[in-house]
Parts: C-alpha cells; structure tokens; sequence
C-alpha cells in the first residue's frame, strides 16, 4: 500500500462524561488513538498525522511518533482535515483518512480501502457498513445506478433516507489533491452548522470525479466508541478477537470470556489459561505454564512450566519452573530464578529469589539478594524501610532463615547459615553460622497453681 494517513483525534467525546478527551480511554490497556495510528502503521501508512485540539496536552504525549497538527477550534471533520493542507504539501495520491475513535478497524481492512480507491483512480473510497442500529450515522444515497452519490448526515436526513441501511463508516481513503480542492467547496450550511467531510463526496462528484463506496465485510470493524457501553462493547470484540488468535497458536482457555489479554502480549503453545486472567503490557507466558484463576500479568516475562496461581505480578521476571502464589504479590524489580517458589501471602518487591529457593508463606521480602537453595520460614520479612531510606537485605546459597524472622537491613546472612525461629537480626550472620536473636524461654512451673502469680 503507498498512502499517507490523517487521524481525526481533536473532538472532546461528550457522550463519555469524562474529563479526559474520548480517544486516549484505553481498550484492552492500549489508548483507543493507539489503536488507529497503529493499524494505519501496520497497513503500511508511510506518514502519519494526528489533528488533536480538546484537551490536547493528554493527547499529544500518546502521539508523538507521528506528525501532530492542531485544530484550534471543533467546527466539523472537513475543518478537521482542512487544517493539515500544509502538513499534506508533499503528499500527492492516496490520503487515508481515520477516526481516533475508531480502534477495532484491521490493517487487511485498510490496506483494502487504498487499493480500491488507488485501482479505480477516485476521488475517494469510504468503507461503508450496515449497523444494527443505524440511528446517529451518515446515510450513504446512491443513484439509480447504484453510484454513490453522496452521504447524508442523521440530522440532516428526510424520512427516506433516515430510512436506508447503509452508513458511512468515517474511515475513507482520498486522491490527496482532490480533497484539499473538494474542501474549498465545503461549507456550513448544514444542521449542525458545521463543516463535514462527507461532503467532499458530493463535491468531488460533481467534478467528476469517481466515489466508491467499499461495504465493510465486518461491521465490526467499524464500531465507533461514543459512550462507555460502546468501549465496553469493543473491549469484548477486541478481547475474543485476540483469544482467538492465541488459541489457534496452541493456548488453551478454560473460558475465553474471563480472559483479557493485551495487544503487546505474547504467549507460546501448551500455556493454560484459566478464569479471571489478566495479561497486560509487555507480558510473556513461555510454554508448559498455567495462568490463573485470578491472576493478573503487567509486563512480566513467564518462562516454562510454571504455575502462577492468584498472582499480581508487575515488571516481574519469572524463570523456569517456579511456583506463584496461591495470593502472591510481585511487585517491580522481582526476579524468581529457575525453581524458585513465591507462595501464599507473599510479597516481593525488587529482589531476586536465587534458584530453587523459597519463600513459601506469609513474607514480605524487599531490596533483597538471595542465593540459591535457601528455605524463608513461614512469617519471615525483611525491614527494609527505617522510616526515611529502603536498605539491602543479602542472603547466602542454602541459608535456612527459621520462621518468623525479621530481617533488619542493611544485614547479610551468609551461605548455610541457620536462622533459628523467632529472631530479629541485626548484624551480620557468617557463613556456616547459627544465630538466634530472640528472649529466652522462662517457665515458672505450676505457676498457676500458686498463691502468689507473679
Ligand atoms: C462522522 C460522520 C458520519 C459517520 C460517523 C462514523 C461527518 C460529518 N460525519 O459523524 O457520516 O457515520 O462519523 O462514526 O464526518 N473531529 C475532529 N474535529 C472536529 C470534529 C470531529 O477532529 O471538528 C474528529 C472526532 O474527534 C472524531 C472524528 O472526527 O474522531 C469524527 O467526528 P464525530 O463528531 O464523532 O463525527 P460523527 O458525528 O460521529
Ligand atoms: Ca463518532
């Protein structure tokens, strides 16, 4: 495909009851505004354009790889456009233009649209569809030669044609010279007094110049995210488009519906899957592992076979055979090493756990190094924090720390070293050592049997 591409991004979105413009909402974590730019990109767009205005600050940061052009007042789509003539100077033949609000259209589907228009040398091709409920979109009026002849907005529309079926996506692709023409001729002499885009079709045919209309093969492409039931709709639309393809390549899903997975993550064969599943961000889930149930996955990387059960993980890095959880919680900068086991009630925050070691119950480790082979006993933490700075805790190859051991950083613990049960450590444990660091046991016998109880 050789086209260029503007995306619309610069309407407020009422409809959303948000303080923040409708395209940077996010759909499965990825920005709706993402989603256009980065299908026009995968269709092969060689340059893109955002026109952004309402609120812009929050939208420019999301669009930055592409050529931004403000559009300082919100007087229609056609004004939209008009203000990228001198960012489209050097652009001549096919000019796609797209909805920021618009995410679930596919780069086939865009690549299709350019074609069309580019083989038949028109003036535009708009992607046209047939929604269940056409209320609130341009109508498409064709001629009795079945042409398109020109798009009639909702507003704007007779009886008759508030009565067709076929509706203008918003998703078009344009010969880039007759456009900028075609939007010299737009006015505002409309219902909403503004200037529309899918006026240029009219115009344009009336030069003419060819306008070919390229019915959507799926509707769904061209859902529009207006309101927040519509986000919710495409949220699901998106969410089973994408389970799809990762169980086609091997994944298995007890229920698809109960898992979300992000567009940037990636998953190898034989990974299950299993109900309320969250994989977000940068994650990846390597062969032979089993997600879930409630787990939920933010650029963490998974390696083989292992089980992460009612696990929050983020930026985490998990190596081969490990075992999360049942209620586990890892946090930035953790690293599980091969065989390394995060268990029930468990939190880890920026440390790594050696291979094979384990940290099986009710613990909270943080700023640590621990080698391999060491065993955490039920309750043991870390006190990292004195209240102003976080302190590194250092624990040996094959230490035994004993249950309900607290660890008062800065400390190390040597290899092989015996923590008994019960300690508060404060120094510094050799290697080889036993260290207790706990009151003694006193027993007054029969006490309760006599007079005085003191
Ligand atoms: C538009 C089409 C309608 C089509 C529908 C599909 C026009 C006149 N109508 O209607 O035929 O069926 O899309 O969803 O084009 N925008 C700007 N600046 C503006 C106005 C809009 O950047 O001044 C952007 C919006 O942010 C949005 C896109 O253009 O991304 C479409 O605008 P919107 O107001 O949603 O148009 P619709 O009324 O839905
Ligand atoms: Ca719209």
């Amino acid at each position: 495909m050789k086209a260029s591409a503007i995306i619309l991004a610069a309407g407020a979105g009422t409809r959303m009851k948000s303080s923040h413009p409708k395209v940077v909402h996010k759909l499965l974590g990825k920005p709706l505004i993402r989603w256009a730019i980065d299908a026009a990109r995968s269709a092969g767009a060689s340059s893109i354009i955002t026109v952004v205005g309402h609120e812009r600050e929050q939208v420019e940061p999301l669009v930055a790889d592409t050529t931004i052009v403000v559009q300082p007042g919100r007087r229609g789509t056609a004004d939209a456009v008009s203000v990228c003539r001198d960012a489209c100077r050097d652009i001549h033949g096919s000019l796609l233009v797209l909805s920021g609000d618009c995410p679930l259209v596919t780069p086939d589907t865009i690549r299709h649209l350019a074609e069309v228009r580019d083989k038949r040398n028109a003036a535009v091709a708009v992607l046209t569809m047939q929604p269940a409920d056409p209320f609130g979109y341009g109508r498409i009026v064709r001629d009795d030669q079945g042409d398109v002849e020109r798009i009639v907005e909702q507003k704007d529309c007779t009886p008759e044609e508030a009565a067709l079926t076929e509706c203008n996506s918003g998703l078009y692709c344009f010969d880039s010279d007759a456009l900028f023409d075609a939007l010299n001729k737009v006015s505002d002499g409309n219902a909403q007094g503004e200037y529309y885009l899918t006026d240029v079709l009219e115009i344009s045919r009336q030069a003419g110049r060819t306008v070919v209309a390229v019915p959507a093969t799926h509707s769904d492409e061209c859902l529009g995210i207006n309101t927040r039931a519509q986000l919710a709709q495409a949220t699901q639309i998106m969410r089973q488009r994408i389970n799809e393809v990762h169980m086609a390549a091997g994944v298995t899903m007890l229920d698809p519906s109960m898992v979300w997975i992000g567009p940037d993550v990636t998953i190898d064969s034989d990974v299950e899957l299993l109900p309320m599943t969250f994989l977000n961000g940068h994650t990846h889930i390597g062969s032979g592992t089993i997600v879930g149930p409630n787990s939920r996955l933010t650029d963490t990387v998974v390696g083989t076979c292992c089980t992460i059960d009612e696990t929050v993980a983020l930026d985490t890095r998990i190596d081969n055979d490990c075992t999360c959880g049942p209620r586990a919680y890892l946090r930035p900068g953790t690293h599980l090493c091969d065989g390394a086991k995060a268990g029930t009630h468990v939190e880890i925050k920026k440390s790594t756990i050696g291979p094979g070691s384990k940290v099986p119950h009710l613990s909270y480790i943080g700023d640590t190094t621990m080698g391999g082979g060491v065993n955490v006993g039920a309750g043991s933490i870390t006190c990292n924090y004195d209240g102003t700075r976080k302190w590194p805790t250092h624990i040996g190859d094959n230490a035994f720390i004993g249950s309900d051991t607290m660890m008062v950083a800065p400390v190390s613990i040597g290899e092989h070293a015996l923590v008994g049960a019960g300690s508060v450590i404060t120094k510094e444990v050799p290697a080889d050592a036993l260290a207790l660091g706990r009151a003694r046991q006193v027993v007054k016998p029969l006490w309760n049997k006599s007079k005085d109880k003191a």
